[in-house]
């Protein structure tokens, strides 16, 4: 089972911020509560962060005690709130952030998010000194270096869930559909989902796959007796984009397909048993390698380890799909 590997205390932070940045995820909350739980427990003051770098800007901080985070564990989104913060990409910017930080006492910041937010962090401890650490919560599973993040067992459960239904009124009505979900510009949820859900095709935005390809699978199916197929597809860069243009490309080739876009309900919903060990951990873990004297690197998880990722790394590298679980997929649907 994954635990926080045992760490000397090297730092003697006296006050510990967290904040929630990027796109929401299920289990955003367990990481919370471990963050403030794990720092008062260490003998330090914890400070939640409201609306992410956003917030952070207005001075939107409080105090938080350990009963601020009762009763959140089993709660998706973030009582944080979330938020996108183009001004973040300004240095000045940073800059006054770091500035605003220090002014409120905050020694270190932990930062939930994704690999856009650990951009932000990386930038601001390198420009400012101020120390950051990062927590993977991004239902995409998309960061290097990390085999998991918060959220992603919960959005893959809901989508799947969702699959078993539309199969339903599919085998009733011998239809085609296609079923998008998200990822953004990666394929993890999608191949996932397409494995658990039994999908005859998943198309993702790391693999080239042609029209004619993708009618010769449905044809292939057909031929073999299935009545309806099940195909589901990342969003890529564009959500709502996707699945629709495959759609008007199959109706122009005489098929009828329907389309289901999954959309926000997957960034939504109570967090899976997972996903909430998995916050717990990482999120003690981040305040663990803070007081260890470690910053400017993201928890995550190698081999069924927490291990630290450093922020440079994971802004430079893309985390590739694996191509055997792609190949996977298909002969499971044939
Ligand atoms: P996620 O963290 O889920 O990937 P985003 O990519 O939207 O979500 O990033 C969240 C926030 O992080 C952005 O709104 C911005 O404030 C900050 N951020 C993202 N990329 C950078 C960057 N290159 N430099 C500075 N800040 C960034
Ligand atoms: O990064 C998480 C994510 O859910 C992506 O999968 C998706 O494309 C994006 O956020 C949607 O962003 P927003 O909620 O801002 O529309």
């Amino acid at each position: 089972m994954l635990t926080i590997p045992k760490l000397p205390i090297r730092k003697k932070y006296e006050t510990i911020g967290v904040l929630t940045s990027g796109g929401d995820a299920p289990g955003m909350n367990a990481a919370i509560r471990a963050v403030v739980r794990y720092a008062i427990v260490q003998g330090c003051e914890a400070y939640g962060i409201y609306k992410g770098y956003t917030g952070l800007l207005e001075g939107q901080i409080e105090k938080m005690e350990l009963s601020s985070v009762a009763n959140i564990i089993q709660r998706g989104g973030t009582i944080l709130k979330t938020s996108r913060c183009p001004a973040f990409l300004k240095k000045s910017v940073r800059q006054e952030a770091a500035n605003l930080l220090r002014r409120t006492g905050i020694d270190a910041l932990v930062v939930i998010g994704g690999d856009g937010s650990f951009r932000g962090a990386h930038l601001l401890q390198k420009e400012t000194g101020f120390p950051c650490i990062g927590v993977p919560g991004t239902i995409d599973n998309d960061i290097w270096g990390s085999e998991d993040t918060i959220g992603f067992d919960t959005a893959v459960n809901t989508a799947i869930e969702a699959i078993d239904r539309i199969r339903d009124t599919a085998s009733s009505h011998d239809r085609l559909f296609l079923v998008e979900v998200m990822g953004r510009s990666s394929g993890f949820i999608a191949v996932q989902v397409g494995i658990g859900g039994g999908a005859e095709t998943v198309v993702v935005p790391e693999e080239k796959l042609s029209i004619s390809e993708l009618c010769k699978g449905i044809d292939r199916g057909e031929a073999r007796g299935k009545s309806s197929s099940i195909i589901v597809v990342a969003e890529g860069a564009k959500p709502g984009g996707m699945a629709t243009s495959l759609a008007a490309k199959l109706s122009k080739r005489g098929y009828n397909p329907r389309v289901c876009i999954l959309g926000h309900i997957q960034r939504g919903g109570r967090p899976t048993a997972d996903d909430r060990l998995l916050a717990s951990v990482l999120g003690s873990g981040a305040v663990a390698y803070l007081l260890a004297g470690r910053s400017n690197q993201m928890v995550g998880v190698h081999e069924g380890k927490v291990k630290l990722i450093p922020f440079s790394e994971i802004a430079n590298k893309r985390k590739p799909l694996p191509k055997e679980i792609l190949k996977l997929a298909e002969a499971l649907a044939t």
